[in-house]
């Protein structure tokens, strides 16, 4: 039974179990710190652990999840929020088996999502619990409405930076953000391209010490991915460094953070995936 299958059995089979999907948004302050590449190697990773992993390409004005795995979508969000399609209808299979959605690029109109094609997603999204165990979000960068937006939706927010100072404090205008307008207290933070394992806890060290002084939230350290040109050798051929190079050292420390995703346990479910706010809303929208 493929996915899509598993997932009109599940939406059929009796009463509606308390749905258990894992949901983690991809966010960075700074542009190109590797959260599309983060993404995609964890996906894989974890898909491989035995988990259902389903990814939704948020960025969602500059697409590129898709094009970084070499796929060809049929459908897009852009169709899901047009009412064209359901979500399970655009889902394209990837490396290991990872479903996507893919994003549609250069459309303005989706830079800023109004709050029904909030809501729209929230309910499509909603519409998929029980056929997969983890949903990856692929956010763009910056502080967008629609990055807070998915950043808040979901029950975790894994924050990406490199050790470069203008990567450190984009972070922490992005934490500070979630933090003092969406109330939002609890982070997962990843370095990423570090030269050492040293120098990626230093970059954490130094957000943290921010963070501690002007902000309530507490950060986790999800480690280091360091730099490593199999990485642009991989998204030059279109496929997870994960699948290109499995011994590199990014690949290496992308399975580690995989096993810290599952080891850890997750940030609390009142209501399932997303998040009860969110739940709150979509309810009333329903009614
Ligand atoms: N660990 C790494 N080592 C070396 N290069 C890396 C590493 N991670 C990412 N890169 C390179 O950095 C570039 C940006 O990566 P990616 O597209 O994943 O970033 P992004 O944060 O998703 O960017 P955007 O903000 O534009 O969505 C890519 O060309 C990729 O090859
Ligand atoms: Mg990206």
């Amino acid at each position: 039974m493929d996915q899509a299958e598993g997932l009109r059995s599940s939406r059929t089979a009796g009463p509606r179990t308390e749905p258990a999907i894992q949901a983690i948004a991809v966010a960075s302050g700074k542009g190109g710190v590797g959260k599309t590449n983060v993404v995609a190697n964890l996906a894989l990773a974890l898909q491989r652990r035995g988990k259902r992993v389903i990814v939704v390409d948020a960025d969602l004005g500059l697409a590129n999840l898709d094009t970084l795995l070499g796929l060809h979508p049929h459908a897009t969000l852009r169709h899901v929020l047009r009412g064209e399609c359901a979500i399970r209808e655009a889902l394209v299979g990837g490396p290991g088996g990872i479903q996507i959605v893919p994003a549609a690029s250069g459309f303005e109109e989706l830079t800023q999502l109004t709050q029904a094609q909030r809501l729209v997603i929230l309910d499509q999204v909603d519409s998929l619990d029980g056929a997969f165990d983890v949903l990856l979000i692929d956010t763009g960068a910056g502080i967008s409405s629609n990055v807070l937006f998915f950043a808040t939706a979901a029950q975790e927010t894994l924050v990406v930076l490199t050790p470069e100072p203008t990567a450190l404090t984009d972070a922490y205008a992005l934490i500070k953000i979630l933090a003092t307008r969406y109330a939002e207290h609890n982070f997962t933070v990843l370095v990423n391209m570090a030269r050492s394992e040293w120098e990626g806890r230093k970059a954490f060290m130094q957000l943290t010490r921010v963070t501690e002084r002007f902000l309530q939230v507490s950060l986790r350290y999800a480690g280091s991915v360091p730099y490593d040109p199999e990485v642009p050798e991989a998204v030059r051929r279109q496929q997870p460094v994960l699948d290109l190079a499995p011994a590199s050292p990014a690949s290496r420390a992308f399975e580690q953070l995989a096993e810290r995703v599952l080891g850890t346990p997750a940030a609390p479910r009142p209501k399932g995936g997303l998040q009860f706010f969110f739940r709150r809303l979509l309810a009333e929208a329903r009614a």
